[in-house]
């Protein structure tokens, strides 16, 4: 099977790696890189039209961003190509119009590296939902923002000395707006429930919280409370609406997400006959990002079914009841929801609708859910 590479940075240079050492009967044949002083050998070229004229039987998208992969990743769909890609903004974002076009060309569209990384993650909901139903999800699905947590519990740092060093790292971006400010969750999530419930649910409807506005105050209340504080995604089926959200959580410290460590990422199920079924491995990095890829590459050498369907509508549930922790400068004007008053500008609400609060959360505002 000949496949073609598109971008060969972290993800594409890793699969580049797995792929070129294997044995398998699969093998990298054209290359796209940007520009013209990055051809290094003869595989690669800058011309999109020359891979997609040409006998690759898949085409893996590892350039990231939205409008260059989406026009691309169309393009190879058309083209009768199957496609991986490891871009959950792009198919978060297009899921629908994706997922049908390759339906309609008879190819797989598979982005196992899309939630997750190098976890399983969509595998064994795929193996899951062949005999069971799912009801509802949750999970820690950004390493950069868990290891920022977690060296703000470890060692006392403020927010921007644990972001610098998860940047420092190569975990975080540079420019790190998508995973701190809870984007890049909310694309997981919505691949996720698309996957589990065979929809396409609207992104934009998505509720979600980062965790931007943390403050050291913020985990000294955690660990008085014995609790932890992450950055949780979770969505549960309710009839024929999916409540799902995206918000940073004090978690109880008895609970097995909350011990979660340094970039990793965390994924639990349920479901009517196994239970609960929790994933823990890297969410990111070159190695294990790039071994899902290569996983679904050699799925589809394997002709399994790995494309997802759209056969159901829901919509989605925004009414969340919960207790939340609020501290912003505009917290005098939250006083019909205060159950604790904590200091000048941090408090706690009672049982509340969180489309209530919506109209005070304003930039500078950090909320979380109380979980305990
Ligand atoms: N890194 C991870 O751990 C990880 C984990 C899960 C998912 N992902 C996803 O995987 C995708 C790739 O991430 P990455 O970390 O590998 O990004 P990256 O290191 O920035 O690699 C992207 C590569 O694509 C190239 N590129 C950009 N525009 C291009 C174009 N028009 N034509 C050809 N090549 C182009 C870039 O070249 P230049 O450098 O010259 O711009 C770069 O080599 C993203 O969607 C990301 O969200 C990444």
């Amino acid at each position: 099977m000949k496949i073609a590479l598109l971008g060969c940075g972290v993800v594409g240079s890793g699969v580049k790696e797995i792929l070129d050492a294997s044995e398998q009967n699969v093998k990298i044949t054209k290359i796209l890189v940007k520009d013209k002083n990055e051809i290094r050998e003869a595989r690669m070229t800058t011309n999109i039209q020359e891979i997609l004229n040409s006998d690759v039987d898949v085409i893996v998208e590892c350039i990231g961003g939205i409008d260059i992969p989406f026009q691309y990743i169309r393009q190879a769909l058309q083209h009768k190509k199957h496609v991986v890609s490891s871009n959950k903004k792009v198919l978060a974002t297009h899921y629908k119009e994706l997922v049908n076009m390759a339906k309609k060309n008879g190819v797989i569209l598979a982005f196992e590296a899309s939630v997750g990384g190098g976890i399983p993650w969509l595998e064994n909901i795929r193996h899951i939902k062949r005999i069971d139903h799912i009801s509802t999800f949750e999970g820690i699905f950004n390493g950069t923002t868990n290891y920022i947590l977690d060296k703000m519990t470890s060692k006392g740092v403020d927010f921007q000395i644990a972001l610098q060093e998860a940047q420092n790292l190569g975990y975080a971006e540079s420019n790190p707006i998508d995973d701190i400010d809870g984007h890049d969750v909310k694309y997981k999530c919505c691949l996720t429930a698309n996957v589990i419930w065979d929809t396409s649910l609207p992104l934009e409807e998505i509720l979600f919280f980062g965790i931007r506005n943390t403050k050291k105050k913020d985990i000294i209340y955690a660990t008085q409370k014995n609790a932890v504080l992450k950055l949780t995604g979770r969505a549960v089926k309710v009839d024929k609406r999916i409540q799902i959200l995206v918000i940073p959580a004090f978690l109880s410290s008895q609970e097995n997400m909350a011990h979660l460590p340094k970039n990793l990422n965390y994924g639990k199920i349920k479901s009517e006959y196994l239970g609960e079924s929790c994933y823990i491995g890297q969410g990111a990095g070159k190695y294990p990002t790039a071994h899902a890829v290569v996983q679904d590459i050699l799925s589809i050498l394997e002709k399994r079914k790995l494309s997802p369907e759209i056969s159901k509508e829901f919509s989605i549930e925004r009414d969340y009841v919960s207790h939340f922790y609020i501290r912003s400068q505009r917290v005098s004007s939250l006083q019909n929801f205060v159950s604790d008053i904590l200091d000048e500008e941090t408090v706690l609400t009672k049982n509340v609708n969180l489309l209530e609060l919506l109209p005070y959360i304003d930039k500078d505002t950090f909320i979380a859910e109380i979980r305990l």
